[in-house]
């Protein structure tokens, strides 16, 4: 059976391609959900796609998760600098979380380079664009793989 694999997207990455393409880029989010779900398949892994500009939608998909998923991938967006509810959500599932940013959020705004929602994460990916969610794909299936060796 394959393993599933949720994406959450945060608020106005609905936008991309339109929003600030200097700063996040031409692609649009549909465009990435494509791109993971191609890389996914050849990964074996099966994806659940979602975004939501309401943080408390966020919270109950990744309450859902558990027992569903395998593992997040998330970009929380602005909730990423605010959201403690993110943060306890994730932190609750028990399992691998990848954050990942388009832009990297070091080289911005100062309030862009706290994170903390990535309190719960085990890696951070930005920089790079709708890329950054393949990266994390893969991050993630070396992680899963990983844990799975060492439990046998
Ligand atoms: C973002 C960075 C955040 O600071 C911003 O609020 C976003 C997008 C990114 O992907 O670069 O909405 O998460």
């Amino acid at each position: 059976m394959h393993a599933t694999i949720l994406i959450l997207n945060g608020p106005n990455l609905n936008m991309l391609g339109v929003r600030q393409p200097e700063i996040y880029g031409y692609e649009t989010l549909t465009e990435i959900e494509a791109a993971c779900r191609s890389h996914a398949a050849t990964l074996g892994l099966d994806v659940i796609f979602r975004q939501s500009n309401s943080e408390g939608e966020l919270v109950d998909w990744i309450q859902q998760a558990r027992g569903r998923c395998a593992g997040i991938i998330i970009n929380p967006a602005a909730y990423t600098h605010t959201s403690i509810a993110l943060l306890d959500a994730l932190l609750s599932v028990g399992m691998p979380v990848i954050e990942v940013h388009l832009s990297n959020i070091h080289a911005r705004e100062p309030f862009r380079a706290q994170s903390i929602t990535a309190r719960a994460a085990h890696g951070l990916i930005g920089g790079f664009g709708g890329h950054g969610y393949i990266l994390a794909l893969y991050a993630l299936t070396r992680l899963l793989t990983e844990t799975k060796e060492n439990q046998q």
